[in-house]
């Protein structure tokens, strides 16, 4: 979908700022904000460029730098980190060979770190993409990234 059809789903008013961003951002193939992108959407709402861009800046949910095609986010939050996630965290940079918001050389992944995700009976958890995974252990990761590796 282009840009223009994007914006156009929306009225242009400053209330829909995020879903707009939302929706460009996951319209982008590398997952992020491009600076067309915010000019778009400050010319429809009418705002400065720097007012989409210090939002953008604001919400960890919004990448300013391309990405992969899969956004891996891994909960830090301190139930998830006494149930494991640092060490969790190591595995992945070290299977995928990034750092905290690198990207794979294939484009395949991002790895971020994200605050609670609301799932902390089933620490330690993490998002991918949408899709929310819990009682994560580094083969149970594996399966995880390895499916979505056949998925595409
Ligand atoms: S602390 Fe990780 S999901 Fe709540």
């Amino acid at each position: 979908m282009n840009r223009e059809a994007i914006l156009k789903k929306f009225e242009p008013n400053l209330s829909n700022i995020l879903y707009i961003m939302h929706d460009l951002q996951d319209n982008n193939p590398e997952k992020y904000l491009a600076k067309e992108d915010i000019e778009a959407c400050a010319d429809y709402l009418n705002v400065p460029y720097s007012y989409v861009h210090s939002v953008a800046s604001f919400y960890t949910m919004f990448s300013l730098k391309p990405r992969g095609r899969n956004i891996i986010r891994i909960c830090e939050s301190p139930p998830c980190h006494l149930m494991g996630a640092d060490s969790l965290i190591d595995y992945l940079k070290g299977s995928l060979k990034v750092d905290i918001g690198g990207t794979t050389k294939d484009g395949m992944f991002t790895l971020e770190l994200t605050s609670c995700l609301g799932v902390c009976g089933v620490a330690p958890a993490m998002m991918l993409n949408e899709e929310m995974f819990g009682n994560l252990t580094p083969e149970k990761v594996d399966s995880i990234l390895d499916k979505r590796r056949k998925e595409i």
